[in-house]
């Protein structure tokens, strides 16, 4: 019988590791813009889903078709012609990690945990007979275990919370999961972010709010066993609610509703 050589199998491994390997990467390159569209499909959901417009049975891109993307300067507060940035080509979580498009965040400014703070923003205007009916934002900020990214849909007195819809985060399912639960984000509906003289006012409590008139409009219900992820979400909203976050903007868009009558 002829000897095998010591080296065979050696060699045979490799090239079944070679040959894996390259299946894989094409595999993961060649499935690349589907997870892409999938992931902008599941976004547009998420902002319907805040702004109350999601249909179960309708598509996402028809329903979608209602809400207008732009990009807003955060610092100003003023929109960005389509001419000098395209929200098509904007990845607004990608451009934390340009220095050009985004700056640190000290200590004491970084209250949500995000360490870079990108300079400009997309936001989502809903209009309804062409006047402004809702502003969806988008926020993140640090959980108890991870960065949860989410939308709030705005009421036209840009006060007023319409919705909250949480697409990612990595917090406990049964804990601070429940950031996701329908019935807790139900909860926020009508809830008022800043006091009748403009400033930030709204808490999320621990357990339940006992809170009367009109001092209950600013108070959330915590999650019970959560109340670290409950104060995350507390934390985020101060943060993109102030002026380094979406203030200067919905300042200059109410100022501009009020012009326009
Ligand atoms: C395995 C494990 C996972 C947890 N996950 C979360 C979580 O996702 N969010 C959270 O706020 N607390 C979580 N907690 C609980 C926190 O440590 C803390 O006890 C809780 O936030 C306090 O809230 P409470 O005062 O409402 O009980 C977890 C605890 C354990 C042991």
């Amino acid at each position: 019988m002829a000897k095998e050589s010591f080296f065979k199998p050696f060699y045979s491994v490799l090239v079944l590791a070679f040959v894996c390997s390259f299946l894989v990467s094409l595999a993961s390159v060649g499935l690349r813009p589907r997870q892409e569209a999938n992931r902008t499909l599941d976004r547009k959901k998420n902002i319907l889903l805040a702004a109350g417009l999601f249909q179960q049975d309708k598509d996402i891109n028809t329903l979608f078709s209602v809400i207008e993307s732009r990009i807003i300067n955060l610092a100003t507060g003023e929109f960005v012609p389509e001419t000098e940035m395209s929200v098509q080509d904007f990845d607004q979580l990608a451009s934390t990690n340009d220095k050009k498009l985004s700056r640190s965040l000290s200590k004491d400014e970084d209250t949500a945990g995000l360490r870079r703070l990108e300079k400009y923003s997309l936001v989502y205007l809903v209009t309804d007979n062409s006047r402004l009916s809702q502003v969806v934002l988008p926020v993140r900020g640090k959980g108890l275990w991870s960065t949860m990214y989410g939308y709030v849909a705005l009421d036209s007195d840009l006060r007023s919370i319409k919705g909250l819809a949480f697409y990612e985060h990595g917090e406990t399912p049964g804990l601070g999961g429940e950031i996701e639960n329908p019935t807790w984000l139900a909860g926020w509906h009508g809830k008022k972010i800043f006091d009748d003289q403009g400033n930030m006012a709204l808490k999320v409590v621990k357990g339940r709010s006992k809170a009367k008139g009109e001092a209950a409009s600013y108070e959330i219900d915590g999650l019970s066993g959560a109340t670290l992820t409950g104060n995350g979400v507390e934390l985020l909203f101060h943060f993109w609610f102030d002026k380094q976050g979406f203030k200067p903007f919905l300042d200059r868009l109410a100022q501009e509703e009020r012009t326009n009558g």
